[in-house]
């Protein structure tokens, strides 16, 4: 396993669609290797195109840091159900280090993804792991945290970035 570099906003990778995994083992070792790097930054989620990779995979652990490793490989996720309203609340990002964006999200998500070992799961997830979730999976539409909102709060936040 290895760590890799992880790619900066406004690297333009970080701001295009992903394509989804034909054959989900072939990620396997680029996802171990994801998981090591998301630790050492170190983070909770980590989506491919943050290290380069258009593909449409993300891991996340939203535990580990209270000494409860929960690692998850996410394959071609889908958000298949989510609830209605949005919450905002502080969302950092890897690629946007230094910077925590108040970000609106749905309190519950219902999620489908495929593992390397190729099998289809589909959990619904809250609190913590939902909003982790939104956010990887932003990533793999070329979304991130300061896309998702108001040009005041996005203007005084890239200032804070560049500065
Ligand atoms: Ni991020």
């Amino acid at each position: 396993m290895s760590v890799l570099p992880i790619r900066r906003w406004p690297d333009p990778v970080l701001s295009r669609p992903c394509a989804p995994v034909s054959d989900a083992s072939e990620v396997a070792a680029l996802a171990q290797d994801m998981l090591e790097t998301m630790y050492a930054a170190p983070g909770r989620g980590l989506a491919a195109p943050q290290v380069g990779v258009a593909l449409r995979l993300f891991v996340m652990d939203v535990t580990w840091k209270e000494g409860a490793p929960s690692p998850v490989v996410c394959v071609n996720p889908e958000i298949v159900e989510s609830a209605a309203e949005r919450v905002a609340g502080p969302e950092g990002c890897l690629s946007i280090p230094g910077v925590t964006a108040e970000v609106p999200r749905a309190p519950w998500i219902v999620l489908r993804w495929t593992t390397p070992e190729g099998a289809l799961r589909e959990e619904r997830l809250e609190g913590p792991a939902a909003i982790c979730a939104q956010h990887e999976y932003d990533h793999l539409d070329g979304i991130v945290t300061f896309d998702r909102i108001g040009a005041e709060q996005r203007a005084a936040l890239e200032a804070e970035y560049a500065g």
